[in-house]
């Protein structure tokens, strides 16, 4: 069965956007408000006057440069909260040098999906895992979670995150390697997950300068993701972000791997909610597979 929908987060007390429009949009991120570029925002703000603590300037795309301008009360970092059914995660934001903010808030919706399919016990693959918040949505709900990154940065921040969420204890295993090396690997192995989580950047480098190509890699990824689902596995999520990929070039590639396994085959558009007038500003595309 197959379904095309928009899944949309919706802001919580840590985070909202809170308007959008002319290219831009201006956000909540706990405590401070920043705006950054946003190209899909083609309709106008609902205010013109947009008060922030700072704003990304310049840099014509996701990778290519721009800087902060930041007023002087921002700190390095400061604690945030997402609030899920199986009780809070923790994590530090920053203002990085890629116009993000250390975690992506829109994938709160899928997290909240996640959550809500796997068990207690269950083993969850957290591939491209960055700063770890998906992995800790996961150990929340009691899974042995394994969580990758090329970025050793990443992988550190990510058990920063989990001291933070008092989850240091929780039963994740760290990784940094490189995801085509790490899921063969796996497959040799004859390892199986209960749940599998893929977040790829468009381009992407390994720990030993493997290179990540999205276009090129997928199918690879994808045909790896068959063979390390348990015969009782529950999810399979994947989220792909600033790309020119439509959500439908997702859908075959998951059927052919997955369909066979009957279950529920839905992909679509994420976004966020916007509070000023409710719209969503699109963010991401996603293919996601559940047993149910
Ligand atoms: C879009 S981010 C993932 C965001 C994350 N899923 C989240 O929700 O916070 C992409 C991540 O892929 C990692 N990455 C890039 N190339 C990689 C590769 N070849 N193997 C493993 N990780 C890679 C980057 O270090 C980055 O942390």
């Amino acid at each position: 069965m197959t379904g095309l929908g928009v899944l949309v987060t919706e802001p919580w007390a840590d985070f909202g956007l809170v308007d959008s429009g002319g290219g831009r949009k201006l956000e909540r991120h706990g405590r401070f408000r920043f705006i950054r570029p946003e190209p899909q925002a083609m309709w106008a703000p609902a205010s013109p006057d947009w008060r922030a603590d700072g704003e990304f300037v310049g840099g014509s795309d996701e990778e290519g440069g721009g800087r902060w301008q930041l007023n002087s009360n921002v700190p390095d970092r400061w604690a945030m909260q997402r609030p899920t059914p199986a009780g809070p995660v923790a994590f530090w934001a920053s203002n990085t040098p890629f116009r993000h903010l250390g975690y992506f808030p829109d994938m709160g919706a899928q997290w909240d999906w996640l959550q809500a399919a796997i068990r207690p016990g269950d083993r969850v693959l957290n591939m491209f895992g960055y700063t770890g918040v998906g992995s800790l949505v996961a150990a929340r709900a009691g899974a042995q979670v394994t969580h990758v990154d090329a970025s050793k940065k990443s992988v550190a921040a990510a058990r920063e995150n989990a001291a933070l969420s008092g989850l240091a204890e929780a039963p994740i295993r760290w990784i940094v390697d490189d995801a085509l090396k790490f899921l063969r690997r796996e497959v040799r192995r004859g390892s199986r997950y209960h749940g599998l989580i893929f977040d790829p950047p468009k381009y992407g480098r390994g720990p030993d300068g493997e290179v990540w190509q999205l276009e090129r890699d997928l199918p690879e990824l994808v045909d790896l993701a068959r063979q390390l689902l348990a015969d009782d596995a529950r999810v399979c999520v994947l989220t792909v972000y600033a790309i020119r990929l439509s959500a439908l070039a997702l859908q075959p590639l998951l059927e052919q791997a997955l369909g066979p396994r009957g279950g529920r085959i839905e992909v679509g558009d994420m976004g966020v909610r916007e509070e000023a007038r409710g719209l969503i500003l699109p963010t991401a595309i996603f293919a996601r597979w559940s047993a149910l």
